[in-house]
């Protein structure tokens, strides 16, 4: 086997402050430092922090190997699952091998594709009480209004019922992500009896999720009433229904907490965070919003869509661009290499660290040319497949690739063409540029967007509008 590693910033016997060094930049400055490492060293570029070999990766192709031809191979980190474990339990972002693979059937087909009516509608009746609450405002802090409404579409789309004290339970998402994402990137963890102020946050958001669910499961077991939702699919599992899924036997308690822990966790703080940034970014072009406004106009009018129509649909791509500038994962959770193995021309020893940080492979130039701008034509049929695989990698690769990405690409483009219909946006320009983004375990703008918004007159749909159908241009 070769033995080169690959190029990095000190060699193999780096001193002890170098290696402290890297340690810091690594986690004060994650981003930047990566950008950095990558723009001279290349593709894979190899550094110590203490006793740890860290390799990071920015070329789709290496990407491809470690997540999906060889994704067995390089499990994520088991310093990080054990973490999350004290966030969520034994559920799907924790577990591997078989037990990954039984949760993984059974929950995927909650995302089926006949599901996402259901879902699209329950966000529909969400989206509208927002709107109609927006009609008597002329500004809105658009992450404190995301918030609440993923927090209230995916409490009724996947319990059936709406958690109590939304802003607190919101809060306890926070405090529970960001303690994981401190805890698991810090080389010193203290106990989690000790009485500090973090720990004792810590203690009380883990306490009241689990009692808020606690309750969800025993009024659903009390009532014996069934919704063919998440819960039931939990609760039930050998139900008529859904007779085809291995993972037959009865979930224990905790089994199931953790798995509804784990969807609300995984999906609820992302998707919401994704949204600020769409909107922020929508909000600070008039141009895309009429596209938008136009196509959508034109599609919600009585003129058919079938099934072969191939138009593009602007706002999936103004999605998509918004997910490439700002990924709400921005880093995906460090593989472990559990043997030693190559990367293209390069030795990889085992129990090395691979970090694969989609918003480096975004930003970078080779791909996206004018990587700052946002520019939703990216994603134009033709554009994107002349663009190399696996360069847009927001929900991940491979098996564990984002369970959720079909529901979020569709609440997004469901929350956004609804939002354009009604109001038009505004946010001077600017604004992104200079807001501070905080990378925890989603990238947050470190101060709430203040969006301006206007209703628009009702106006008749433009059936001649042609512009608006081709997009691309
Ligand atoms: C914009 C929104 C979202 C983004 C950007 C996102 C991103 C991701 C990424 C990057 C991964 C892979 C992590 C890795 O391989 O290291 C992932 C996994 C996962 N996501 Fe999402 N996600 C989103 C929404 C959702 C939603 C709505 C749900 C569920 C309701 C969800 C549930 C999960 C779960 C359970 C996993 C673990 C899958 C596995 O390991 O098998 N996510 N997500």
């Amino acid at each position: 086997m070769n033995s080169l590693l690959p190029p990095g910033p000190c060699n193999y016997l780096a001193f002890l402050q170098l290696t402290f060094r890297h340690y810091f930049r690594l986690r004060f400055d994650p981003i930047g430092f990566s950008k950095k490492l990558t723009q001279k060293f290349g593709d894979i570029v190899f550094f110590r922090i203490f006793h740890h070999r860290v390799v990071l990766v920015n070329h789709p192709k290496y990407i491809h190997q470690i997540l999906v031809s060889d994704s067995a191979n390089f499990p994520k980190m088991s310093r990080i699952r054990n973490h999350l474990r004290q966030a969520t339990g034994d559920g799907l972002l924790v577990t591997e091998g078989k037990r990954w693979h039984q949760q993984r059937t059974a929950t995927q087909r909650i995302f089926r594709s006949q599901r996402m009516s259901f879902f699209a509608s329950i966000a529909d009746q969400h989206i509208g009480e927002m709107l109609e609450r927006w009609e008597s405002h002329s500004t809105i802090e658009i992450e404190s209004e995301m918030t609440l409404l993923t927090q209230r579409i995916m409490g009724d789309g996947f319990f059936g019922i709406q958690l109590e004290s939304e802003p607190e339970v919101a809060e306890a998402v926070r405090v529970l992500s960001d303690s994981f994402h401190d805890e698991s990137h810090s080389i010193f963890n203290l106990p989690d009896w000790l009485p500090t102020p973090k720990k004792r946050q810590k203690r009380r958001a883990t306490t009241l999720l689990r009692l808020k669910l606690r309750n969800i499961i025993d009024h659903r077991i009390a009532s014996k009433g069934r919704r063919d939702d998440y819960l039931d699919m939990l609760l039930y599992p050998a139900t008529k229904s859904n007779s085809n899924c291995p993972h037959h036997e009865h979930a224990s308690p905790d089994e199931i907490m953790s798995q509804l822990l784990t969807m609300y966790i995984a999906g609820f703080h992302t998707t919401s965070v994704a949204m600020a940034w769409l909107l922020a970014l929508v909000a600070q072009s008039g141009e895309i919003q009429r596209k938008i406004f136009e196509q959508s106009n034109v599609e919600f009018s009585d003129s058919p869509v079938t099934d072969s129509d191939d138009r593009e649909n602007y706002a999936e791509m103004v999605v998509k661009e918004s997910l490439r500038l700002f990924p709400a994962a921005w880093e995906l959770f460090a593989r472990e290499a559990s043997e030693a193995t190559e990367l293209g021309p390069y030795h990889i020893p085992r129990g090395s660290l691979l970090l694969i940080l989609p918003i480096v492979m975004h930003h970078d130039e080779r791909f996206y040319p004018n990587p700052e701008e946002f520019d939703p034509t990216r994603f134009c049929r033709k554009t994107e497949s002349a663009r190399p695989p696996d360069t847009w990698i927001p929900f991940g690769l491979g098996p564990h690739q984002c369970i959720g990405q079909s529901l979020a690409l569709q609440q997004m483009t469901q929350i956004l063409t609804s939002v354009i219909l009604r109001f038009q946006l505004t946010l001077p320009p600017d604004s992104i540029q200079k807001t501070k983004v905080v990378p925890k375990v989603s990238l947050r703008p470190a101060k709430d967007f203040k969006i301006a918004i206007k209703p628009r007159i009702p106006q008749a749909a433009d059936r001649t509008n042609t512009e608006a159908l081709s997009s691309c241009q």
